[in-house]
């Protein structure tokens, strides 16, 4: 199945990771960077630009956003603009132009002190601004009219961006020993295999007239990890010898607080769209080939 799909969002992790995977998949992907759709801009020109993409699209994916969870607490008003008022003007524009929509969302709609995995529908509760205009942004969505789901991930990394992982494989260069919070638990997500996951629910949105629309959860499978676990697992892979110091989130203070338990229940999606979630070893093993990859290509183009 070839879908017509417009990404907003062309720089960010999942957005090339779209990019990526949905041109191997024999999709047509347009991207939109922040040139071409600036989402602090009034949602009046955003509903020009949407209106503005070629007739006959088959889905709309926002992937991009205001990310910055720490600086979202000093910059509410713009993090509210773009994860949430941007997200109401698009899906304006996707209900008046019948464009199916997919809203990126995330874990930090939760405030982390459940005991079991998440499920799409629990109770939500964001302990930060980020979390909050993320969950402003799904509830704009939801009731635009507009045939969408939200789709929460956690824990996104990919093999180049600025993320988790090429934190600690730089760190791992020059250090023996890193600290680590032990006691946030949450499932890594490699932006790949989050990617393949989003582009299944886009053909399931397009092409199933009766596919129920809502909220569903994304992430890879597997145990539940700690970020130290993690980087155990990340040194482990690369046959490092720096350890891992492992401490309590309280030793590495943030401006916004973040949810210590961050696992998403991903059954309903899994079998809705029957699309099962690799487990984050094999996302861990995946990234760290990108990773290669990158500094293989990187290399030659030096030489
Ligand atoms: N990363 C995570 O751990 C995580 C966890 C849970 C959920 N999520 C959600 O997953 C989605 C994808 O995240 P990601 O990790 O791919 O994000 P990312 O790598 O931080 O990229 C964010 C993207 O948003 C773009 N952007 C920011 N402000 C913009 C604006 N005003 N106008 C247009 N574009 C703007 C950025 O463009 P520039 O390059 O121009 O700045 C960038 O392309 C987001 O919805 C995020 O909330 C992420």
């Amino acid at each position: 199945m070839s879908l017509r799909l417009a990404v907003i969002g062309k720089t960010g992790q999942l957005a090339r990771a779209l990019l990526r995977e949905g041109e191997a998949s024999g999709h047509q992907i347009i991207a939109l960077d922040r040139d071409a759709l600036d989402l602090a801009t009034k949602p009046i020109d955003i509903k020009t630009a949407i209106a503005a993409l070629p007739a006959g699209l088959d889905g709309l994916i926002i992937a991009a956003a205001y990310t910055d969870v720490d600086g979202a607490e000093s910059n509410a008003d713009l993090a509210y603009a773009v994860n949430s008022t941007a997200p109401a003007a698009i899906a304006n524009a996707c209900a008046q132009h019948d464009i199916p929509l997919i809203y990126i969302s995330t874990d930090y709609v939760f405030d982390g002190e459940a005991d079991q995995p998440y499920a799409p529908d629990d109770d939500t509760d964001p302990l930060g601004v980020y979390g909050a205009s993320k969950l402003d942004g799904e509830l704009a969505v939801l009731s635009s009219g507009a045939r969408a789901l939200i789709l929460r991930t956690a824990w996104v990394y990919d093999g180049t961006g600025n993320n988790f992982l090429t934190t600690m494989l730089k760190k791992s260069e020059t250090q023996d020993m890193v600290s680590v919070v032990d006691d946030q638990f949450g499932r890594p997500t490699y932006a790949g295999d989050l990617a393949r996951a989003v582009l299944k629910a886009a053909e399931g949105l397009s092409e199933e007239a009766d596919l129920e629309a809502g909220v569903y959860h994304i992430t890879n499978g597997g145990e539940d990890v700690s970020w130290a676990g993690f980087a155990k697992a990340i040194f482990k892979a690369k046959n490092t010898n720096t350890n891992v110091d492992e401490i309590p989130t309280s030793d590495f203070p943030t401006t916004a607080e973040r949810p210590a338990y961050s696992v998403l229940n991903t059954d309903s999606f899994e079998r809705i769209f029957r699309h099962p979630m690799p487990d984050w070893q094999a996302g861990l093993r995946a990234a760290l080939d990108e990773h290669d990859d990158a500094l293989e290509e990187s290399r030659d183009e030096t030489t």
